[in-house]
């Protein structure tokens, strides 16, 4: 049985003088849900006020970046000692969005992605295809090149440290999702691939989170999926009420 995790990825929302407010919001709604993981992502500003909101809650806090280096020049990065040394304990890695805008590619994805597992902080590593790559019949190829070039390198011992995230980069923000069935089979893909990768055992243990306009509504429907194992909520987690609410569906799977 994987434990189902909910995380919220707040991008460039919330202040940080609002931060802690949204976390004890969270914190408040969720308790006693201890069957689900549940992890604040936040804006890196926003973390030290997430760090402290979350002591003594069940939530975690995150970040949604890390650079593969542990120190240098390397001007606006932050590096996972830093964020280890926070308190953070998750890093959202390879997110659509900074795939988009500032040049992530498979490559990178790896470099950080390896960065965050040797710091002991757990990587939610972000695949998913884009609406023409659906159109074209190519989402097997993207999602197996984006795990084979993203995950090189990582093994069975790595699992623990290890949760993907399905986004189809259409359904982000836009309000569509995917239906629970096409989400499945990307789902059932990615796990085996995972299997290719370090071993069919670590890879039954790896929680893959769906993403992409995932709310209330139709969380319950998308988390009764084999392997659908939690979500990554990006405009709904921007709300106490609606994530909880979605983490109340974890709960009750
Ligand atoms: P959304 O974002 O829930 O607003 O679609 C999800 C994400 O980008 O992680």
């Amino acid at each position: 049985m994987r434990k189902k995790i909910i995380a919220g990825n707040w991008k460039m929302n919330i202040l940080p003088s609002e931060t802690a407010a949204l976390v004890k919001g969270i914190a408040e709604a969720t308790k006693g849900y201890s069957n689900v993981d549940v992890v604040c992502c936040t804006p890196a500003i926003d973390i030290p006020a997430a760090v402290a909101a979350c002591a003594g809650t069940a939530v975690q806090p995150g970040a949604e970046n890390a650079h593969w280096e542990p120190s240098g020049a390397y001007t606006g990065e932050i590096s996972t000692g830093m964020l280890a040394d926070a308190g953070v304990k998750y890093v959202i890695i390879g997110h659509s969005e900074r795939r988009q805008y500032f040049g992530e590619t498979d490559e990178t994805v790896c470099k950080r992605t390896t960065a965050v597992i040797k710091a002991g902080l757990t990587a939610i590593v972000c695949v998913g295809e884009t609406l023409a790559e659906r159109d074209a019949g190519k989402v097997d190829e993207v999602i197996v090149r984006q795990m084979k070039e993203g995950l090189k390198g990582l093994s069975a011992a790595d699992a623990s440290k290890l949760v993907i995230a399905y986004e189809p980069v259409w359904a982000i923000g836009t309000g569509r999702t995917a239906t629970p069935e096409q989400a499945q089979e990307v789902h059932a893909l990615i796990r085996k691939v995972l299997g290719d990768l370090i071993g069919i055992d670590a890879a039954e243990t790896v929680r893959i989170q769906y993403g992409g306009s995932m709310k209330p509504g139709n969380a319950a429907e998308l988390l009764a999926q084999k392997d659908i194992d939690g979500g990554l909520i990006g405009g709904a987690a921007l709300k106490a009420d609606s994530f909880a609410a979605i983490i109340a569906a974890a709960a009750a799977k």
